[in-house]
């Protein structure tokens, strides 16, 4: 195999949480490390790609190395994506919230004798299938599903209605202990069947990946 199989290749990779304002104080987050995409980041890197990091908030370093964009929402993530385009490979790690607050407060929400407030939501933008059925959409991009139940089934579902080429089935039940862990359960989910990948850590995980990119890129001889 050659040793940097990606050279002259550009990739984005998505990272970590996003942060959803309620007030100046307080926020809704999902719960995301960012080092299973940070060591994404960190592979295609390795591998000869111009890579941007397009990362929420994380306690994790910068790779060096990588481009990176610090985000706090889903909406800055989008923009922050977008206007990293064009690229040959997008790769979405991010656990992007679901929803923002429909109208941030300027001022911390106070207690009351009324009780607590309510928050009305409104929905994020899916950065994945924005960028999945993109005008510029890159030649390959690839997805994860986190998923407790159901995986397979709701993977390939999300192959479609996202516009992916591939889908990175994780199982994140309580039981693995995967969520802020070092290791990952993964079966790659492509429109040609499952891929099962046997638990890896964080970083075996990527370069795995990134062997699958160069592979699917034609970038690798067959082994
Ligand atoms: O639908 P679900 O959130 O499970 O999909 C997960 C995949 O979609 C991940 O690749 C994640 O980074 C991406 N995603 C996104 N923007 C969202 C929600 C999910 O890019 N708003």
């Amino acid at each position: 195999p050659k040793e940097r199989p990606l050279a002259g290749l550009s990739a984005i990779v998505t990272s970590g949480p996003t942060h959803e304002p309620i007030d100046p104080v307080r926020y809704i987050a999902n719960r995301s490390s960012g080092r299973q995409g940070h060591a994404i980041a960190a592979a295609l890197r390795d591998a000869g790609a111009a890579v941007t990091l397009v990362s929420g908030p994380v306690t994790l370093p910068d790779p060096i190395g990588v481009t990176v964009r610090h985000v706090e929402t889903a909406a800055d993530m989008l923009a922050a994506v977008e206007t990293s385009l064009p690229a040959d490979i997008a790769v979405f790690v991010a656990a992007v919230a679901d929803w923002r607050v429909a109208a941030e407060s300027t001022r911390k929400i106070k207690k009351t004798a009324e009780g607590p407030p309510s928050l009305a939501l409104a929905e994020n933008p899916d950065i994945l299938a924005t960028i999945g059925h993109h005008a510029d959409r890159p030649g390959l991009v690839v997805g994860f599903a986190a998923e407790t139940d159901d995986l397979l089934a709701n993977a390939r579902r999300k192959l479609e209605k996202k516009g992916a080429d591939a889908i990175l089935a994780n199982d994140v039940s309580p039981e693995g202990g995967v969520m802020g862990g070092a290791e990952n359960t993964i079966r790659l989910v492509t429109a040609e069947g499952v891929e099962e990948w046997p638990t890896l850590a964080k970083d075996a995980a990527a370069e795995r990946l990134v062997e699958w990119i160069a592979t699917r890129l034609g970038r690798r001889a067959a082994e």
